[in-house]
């Protein structure tokens, strides 16, 4: 049904393999409309209880924005481009109420390297590499990235990679916060899968409220604080709270409804 990614949905784990190895993996116009269509399905489909997004091939997660698309763009061409990647896909990743992770198996670079900002979390391979290199074209990040960027790794760090354009290494980035964990490449996939199956055996309302509130906390929320008083008195009300702490007490799993 898509022709730039692979979807496969397999015990509520919705994988997105963006799927142009030939050319690294680079988002062009349908690779962005494709992924907008599968994160609808994430969204909406109630079998998918979270997301994997990964590249194909062993050598990139995604090499970045295509550049090729580039050419002929103007100002308003530009914002266009950024507006649409950003509400399309990279703010539906940051909002989803169901947790979204990026296995990082190569380069992620420019917008790969926001795609991977823009989930949840990150796992990379050991052969992964980061980077902003978009001044080397005369740009910056459009995706999200020179905010994401400064959440994740701090001021000084994302000016750093964002004024030289460097890569790091899957250590460097381990060391910086900009990943969780970096496991041997035939090992991503399965470390990703299981940190996601413990996340989907909890309340689902929980992990809702938990992505939305961190979400509002790294921009910054004077309100935070108060937020998080009402989404904790809301889970109250969930019959998946009750069953918690009624499992708690008769020592027994929970069983959680999402409701
Ligand atoms: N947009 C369009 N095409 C891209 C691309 C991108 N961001 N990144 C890689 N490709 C294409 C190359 O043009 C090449 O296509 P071709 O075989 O038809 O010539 C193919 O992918 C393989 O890339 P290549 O450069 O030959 O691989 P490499 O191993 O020598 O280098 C990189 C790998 C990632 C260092 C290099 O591809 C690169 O610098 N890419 C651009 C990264 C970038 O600036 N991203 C931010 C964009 S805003």
């Amino acid at each position: 049904m898509y022709q730039t990614i692979l979807t496969q949905i397999e015990n509520g784990i919705a994988t997105i393999t963006i799927n142009r190895p030939d050319k690294l993996n680079a988002l062009n116009k349908k690779v962005i409309e494709e992924l907008g269509a599968a994160l609808d399905e994430v969204y909406s489909n109630s079998s998918i209880k979270a997301a994997i997004i990964t590249g194909s091939g062993p050598k990139a997660f995604v090499a970045g924005a295509d550049i090729s698309e580039f050419t002929g763009l103007n100002g308003d061409g530009g914002k266009m481009l950024a507006q649409k990647g950003q509400d399309l896909v990279f703010n539906k990743i940051e909002n989803s109420h169901k947790p979204i992770i990026a296995a990082v198996n190569g380069f992620a670079l420019g917008g790969g390297c926001e795609l991977a900002m823009a989930c949840h979390f990150r796992l990379a391979a050991e052969n992964a590499r980061f980077g902003q290199p978009e001044v080397n074209l005369g740009l910056i990040p459009g995706y999200g990235g020179t905010q994401r960027l400064t959440q994740l790794v701090g001021k000084g760090k994302a000016m750093e990679l964002m004024m030289t354009g460097a890569m790091i290494s899957a250590a460097e980035a381990l060391q910086s916060g900009l990943v969780n964990y970096v496991v041997p490449a035939a090992d991503l996939i399965t470390k990703t899968t299981s940190l996601l199956e413990l996340i989907i055996s909890k309340a689902p309302v929980a992990i809702k409220h938990v992505i939305a509130l961190t979400n509002i906390a790294a921009v910054g929320d004077a309100d935070g604080l108060q937020k998080e008083v009402a989404a904790f008195g809301e889970l109250f009300d969930t019959a998946d709270a009750k069953e918690g702490a009624t499992a708690f007490l008769e020592k027994r799993q929970p069983v959680f409804k999402g409701i």
